[in-house]
Formats: structure tokens, sequence, C-alpha cells
């Protein structure tokens, strides 16, 4: 491989997107801070060029298929291939599922689920065509299924767990050097996870970049939380 590999980095605007697309880019990747709103992803993307890392905004709504396909065709035109997809963006409508209203479980899915799906679609072909791929699915300890009761915190923990399977489904359709993991961070501070969870982003990022640039013989199909595998 000569030259940059390129990743893709959806809510690269803040919280663990943003600390991912700084370690990727320090990890030497090429990086495009994908985020719902233009502005705040022009100036997070700022942030980081201003340290002298190669990271370049996207404008980016997920659960949006126009502009996923918007995106991707304006990528396509630059003549950028997406080697490494890291599906991080995410909601957390956490309502009990018997209190949950259908607009708030169809937000989830929309985002957590076939957001992630939408991107892998999108990119999939070219990392079959150039047998090359790394896709992280971000997901969360709360949509583990072996968890006494199942998954947790309502229609989001729900989403995590349809994110799991959709890991392993793309795990299975990879070919050549394609590896599709999905990771739970833990609980980290963010706007999501709130200023009292103990861990930092920094810490989450770190198995995200392992998954990112797995050598040829990594894992793929695998759930993992600190590198080490996780049940589903
Ligand atoms: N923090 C935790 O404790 C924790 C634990 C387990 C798993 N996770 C997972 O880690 C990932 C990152 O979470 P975080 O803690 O960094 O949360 P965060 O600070 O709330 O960031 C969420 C990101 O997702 C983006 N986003 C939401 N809807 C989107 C859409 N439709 N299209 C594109 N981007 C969208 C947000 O964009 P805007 O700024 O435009 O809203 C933001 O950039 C999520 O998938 C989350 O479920 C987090």
């Amino acid at each position: 491989m000569t030259g940059k590999r390129i990743a893709l980095v959806t809510g690269g605007n803040r919280g663990i997107g943003f600390e991912t697309c700084r370690q990727l880019a320090h990890a030497g990747l090429e990086v495009f801070l994908a985020s719902r709103q233009r502005g705040e992803g022009e100036q997070a993307a700022q942030q980081l060029q201003a340290h002298g890392f190669a990271v370049k905004p996207l404008q980016l709504d997920v659960s949006d298929s126009d502009s996923v396909a918007r995106c991707l065709a304006g990528l396509a035109r630059s003549g950028v291939e997406i080697d490494v997809l890291i599906n991080n963006a995410g909601v957390y409508p956490t309502t009990p599922i018997t209190d949950a209203s259908e607009q708030e479980f169809a937000l989830a899915l929309q985002v957590n689920l076939l957001g992630a799906w939408r991107m892998a679609k999108a990119v999939f072909p070219g990392m079959l065509q150039r047998g090359y791929g790394r896709i992280v699915n971000v997901s969360s300890g709360l949509g583990q299924m072996n968890q006494p009761g199942g998954p947790g915190a309502g229609v989001y923990g729900i989403s995590k767990a349809a994110l799991n399977a959709l890991t392993l489904e793309l795990a299975n359709a990879a070919r050549g050097d394609i590896k599709v993991n999905a990771m739970d961070p833990g609980w980290v501070a963010t706007r999501m996870g709130g200023r009292g969870a103990p861990r930092k982003p920094e810490e989450a990022s770190i198995t995200i970049i392992w998954l990112a640039t797995l050598p040829p013989d990594g894992p793929n199909g695998g759930f993992f939380l600190d590198k080490r595998p996780l049940e589903w």
C-alpha cells in the first residue's frame, strides 16, 4: 500500500468521535470528520488541523439516506475511497420499552442501527473491490444479550443489540482483508455519558484505533472492550 489509509468517522464533532478522529490522524491516517451540523464539524476539524493533523470536515446525517448518498458521491467525485469506517454517531433514548413512543424507538433504530448499516453498505463494495477494509461499530455494553434480563436501557439497548447483530452479518459478508468488529467504549464522560462517567474519550478511542488498524491476521466479527473480547 502506498499513501495513507483514509478513514471516515461519523459523529466526529464531539465526544468519542472527535477523540477518535484525533487518534486516527495521530496514527497517520487521513481522516474525514463527519458531522450532522456542518459548522460544528468545521470547527472541530479546525481544532485538529491547528495541531497539524490531516482532518477534513464533511456534512453527514446518518439517519438520512439522501445525506449519506450525497456525502459518498462527493467523496467519489474527488477520488476518495474509504478504507476505514467508524460508525460512532449515536443517540441515547433510554425510555423503557413499555413507555417508549414509536418516535423514540424509530430514532434509536434510524441512527444507531440503520445509520451504521447505510454507511457500511455505501463503503462495502469499494472495500470488496480493493480487498481491504476496516469497519468499527461503536456499540455498548447495554446491547449485550448475555446480561441478566438481556439488553438494558430500553430502546437504546435494543438498538445496540441490533447493531451487534449487524456487525456479525457484515463480518460474514467480508472477504479478503476486510474486518468488521464492534466495541463497547465503557461509560465515558461525554455529553451522552454525563460528567460523572469514570472514563475519558481517550481510553475508549484506543480500542477503536486498534480495530481500525488491525493487521490481516486480526479478528473479524468480534465485540471488544479495552481490546478484550466481550460476550455478545
Ligand atoms: N458515552 C458513553 O458512556 C457511551 C457508552 C457506550 C456507548 N457509547 C456510544 O459511543 C458513541 C459516541 O457517543 P458519545 O458518548 O461520544 O456521545 P455524544 O457526545 O452525545 O456524541 C454523539 C455524536 O453522534 C452524533 N449524531 C447523533 N445523531 C446523528 C445523526 N443522525 N447523524 C450524524 N451524527 C449524529 C452527534 O452529533 P450532534 O453533535 O450533531 O448531535 C455527536 O457527534 C455512540 O454510538 C454511543 O452510543 C457511548
